[in-house]
């Protein structure tokens, strides 16, 4: 597939994913959904390929979903395309780990994406918000819900029912980002967290991604059985007595991914 919103590059085991709609701050229109959906499905795919990072541009993540595209459309049509629908049963599917590297504006779905990713690194010119009420709509993309996981009720709150923006020293405190850095640093940042993630064991990865997902998916002893769960099945890979047996050998594991 030839994309044409959507820079895809391998570095090493890295993917790196660049949005690339300048013109209108990438906003997030049905075909991105489609070449995003198509990227992490092939990052997902591809064995040689352990860890994927999204970015933007300087200005922008993104500045939310596409309002022109969105303005076009009736309520029936958002009803029967089921709009939004494949950012959850898509994108949010992607088993491996990836990161957001955010500069600039994400607003609206730009941080319902950003939000979706595993982790959110920053850089000290992001700026956060969900100003969907300023449209006369709310988040549609899951921003409601992993805002609020993610901050909690009272900020989400004001988030959502002010639409103000949220710099990212305030998204720091606030635990939506995992670390805030110079502009300047922000992909090679991201990049290179991303390259530690892809040494590690693969499928210890992607365990460990759906391990913390469960926390926002069902009760606490339910998700502590299915965590016990997931270890225990992890202890059957070659990874797992290869790195034990690193460990006690005083040497760096070698993986082989299963
Ligand atoms: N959709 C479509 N086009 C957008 C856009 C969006 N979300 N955001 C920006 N653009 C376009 C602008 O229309 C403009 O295009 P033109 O040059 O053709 O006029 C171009 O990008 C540059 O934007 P601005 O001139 O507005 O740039 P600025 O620096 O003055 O302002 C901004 C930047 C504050 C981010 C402003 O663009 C803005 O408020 N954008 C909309 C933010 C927003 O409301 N996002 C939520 C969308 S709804 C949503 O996401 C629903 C959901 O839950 C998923």
């Amino acid at each position: 597939m030839v994309y044409d919103t959507i820079i895809v590059e391998q570095r090493d085991a890295v993917t790196l994913i660049t949005l690339n709609r300048p013109q209108v701050l990438n906003a997030l229109n049905t075909l991105v959904l489609e070449e995003l959906s198509d990227a992490f499905a092939k990052f997902d795919g591809n064995p040689s390929q352990r860890c994927a990072v999204l970015t933007g541009s300087e200005k922008a993540f993104a500045a939310g979903a596409d309002i022109k595209q969105m303005s076009e459309k009736a309520a029936a049509d958002f009803f029967l395309e089921d709009f939004f629908s494949g950012w959850q049963s898509k994108v949010a599917a992607t088993r491996k780990p990836w990161i957001a590297a955010v500069a600039g504006f994400a607003l609206g779905g730009g941080c319902e994406l950003a939000m979706i990713a595993d982790f959110i690194i920053a850089a000290d010119t992001a700026k956060f918000g969900q100003p969907e009420i300023k449209l006369g709509v709310a988040p549609g993309m899951g921003g409601s819900q992993r805002l609020t996981r993610a901050i909690g009720k009272a900020k989400a709150m004001d988030m959502c029912l002010t639409g103000r923006m949220m710099d990212a020293a305030e998204a720091e405190r606030a635990s939506l980002v995992s670390r805030v850095v110079p502009a300047a640093d922000l992909l090679e940042e991201a990049l290179k967290t991303a390259a530690q993630i892809a040494a590690m064991p693969p499928m210890a990865a992607m365990v460990n991604k759906e391990a913390v997902n469960l926390a926002f998916e069902t009760n606490l002893s339910q998700s502590i059985l299915i965590e016990r769960r997931l270890f225990q099945i992890l202890t059957a890979t070659e990874d797992k007595k290869e790195g034990m047996a690193a460990f006690v050998e005083k040497r760096q594991g070698v993986w082989k991914g299963r």
